[in-house]
Parts: structure tokens; C-alpha cells; sequence
């Protein structure tokens, strides 16, 4: 299945035009990346990815997921709430997604939630990583904070689940070391 063939510029010259790309490879070499492009994504790229997201399978179809884009008044103050070495990090990548799962207060449904809301990430860092784009789920200590969630608007009600960091690649990354299937795997008789 062709993936992308979009053009992606990087300011470090790594990438540029994305080949088409089969799912298969496009989850192995889907990585994350740590320094990106100044160039953030358009309103209309980010709400292709996000509609990609809606896809996730979720339980009772409760689609749990929220996302909330960072826009500059609202980094302001997840910065001032995340201190000078905090604020530093909230700079790597010119796009960020935080997302949230709505729990209802049921333990089995929340907990499914809470799962659907992960594929729903993923499926945004894997859909960015076939048009081209560089990708990091972050979990800073900010957004588990009342100040950095007020900061970004979480609601009492919402479980903080990642920091999308997105953006153009500007480095190569190498594969960390995966254990073998055989290590994670039991077929039971
Ligand atoms: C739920 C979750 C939370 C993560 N939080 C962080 C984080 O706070 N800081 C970080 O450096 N990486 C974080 N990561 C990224 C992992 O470190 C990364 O996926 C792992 O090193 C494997 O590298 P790869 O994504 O390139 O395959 C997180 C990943 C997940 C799924």
C-alpha cells in the first residue's frame, strides 16, 4: 500500500521527496525523533492526521481520544508552568498534539479507553511517518501537573496520555535494539 508520496523539505536535507512506502516498512522505520524542522504542519495536514485517528478501533465506539494543538498563547503558559529546563524540551518540534483519553468512570471501559486512545496516537506518529514528517510521543512530567494541565486546558475528567511532538526530520535515526518475537511470544497448546 503506498503510504505517501509527498514532498516533505527538511531544513538538515534528510529526507526530501518520500518514496512511496508499504505499511510493513513504514512500521519498522517508523522512530523517534528528537530534532526537527522549524516549519510547523498546516491546519489542513494536522486535520488529516487527526481524521486518520478516528480509525482507531475503540470498544463501544466511546471514541475516547481528544486533541488539543498547542498554539503559542497556550505553549506560554505550558512553558511558564514547566520551568526553565522544562521549557527548553517544549521547543524540539514546531507542532504539538497533546492528547487525552475522556474517562467515564467505568474501570473496564476506562481501561479500554485508555487503549483505544494509544492506537489513536500511534496511528497519528505512524500516518506522519509515511507523508515524510518526524514524529515523538513525549510524556512530560508537565501535563501530569494541575498547572500544566490547566495550562492546556485538561478538564478533571481527562487522562493525560501523550505530547505529540511533530515536525520535518532533521537526522537519521537508528532502530533501538527490538527483543525477538521468540522473547515476547508463547503459543500455548
Ligand atoms: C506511552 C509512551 C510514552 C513515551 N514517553 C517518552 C518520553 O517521555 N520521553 C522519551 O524520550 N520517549 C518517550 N517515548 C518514546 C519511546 O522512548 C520510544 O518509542 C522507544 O525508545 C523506541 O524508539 P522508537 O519509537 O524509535 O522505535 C514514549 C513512548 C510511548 C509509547
Amino acid at each position: 500500500m503506498a503510504l505517501s508520496t509527498q514532498r516533505r523539505g527538511t531544513s538538515a536535507g534528510v529526507g526530501g521527496y518520500v518514496a512511496p512506502v508499504d505499511l510493513e516498512t513504514a512500521i519498522r522505520t517508523r522512530r523517534t525523533h528528537k530534532a526537527f524542522g522549524s516549519e510547523p504542519l498546516a491546519r489542513e495536514e494536522i486535520e488529516e492526521l487527526l481524521e486518520l485517528a478516528r480509525w482507531a478501533p475503540n470498544h463501544n465506539l466511546t471514541a475516547p481520544w481528544r486533541f488539543r494543538v498547542v498554539g503559542p498563547e497556550a505553549l506560554a503558559r505550558l512553558k511558564e508552568a514547566a520551568g526553565p529546563e522544562g521549557a527548553a524540551k517544549l521547543n524540539r518540534a514546531p507542532t504539538l498534539i497533546v492528547v487525552s483519553c475522556v474517562l467515564g468512570g467505568d474501570p473496564v471501559q476506562d481501561e479500554e479507553d485508555l487503549h483505544a486512545t494509544a492506537v489513536a496516537s500511534y496511528i497519528v506518529l505512524l500516518a506522519a511517518h509515511g507523508r515524510g514528517l518526524a514524529g515523538y510521543w513525549r510524556t512530560p512530567g508537565v501535563l501530569r501537573a494541575p498547572e500544566g494541565r490547566a495550562a492546556v486546558g485538561l478538564p478533571d475528567d481527562e487522562r493525560f496520555v501523550g505530547l505529540l511532538h511533530l515536525g520535518g526530520p532533521r537526522q537519521e535515526k537508528q532502530p533501538p535494539q527490538r527483543p525477538p518475537v521468540e522473547q515476547t511470544t508463547v503459543f500455548l497448546s
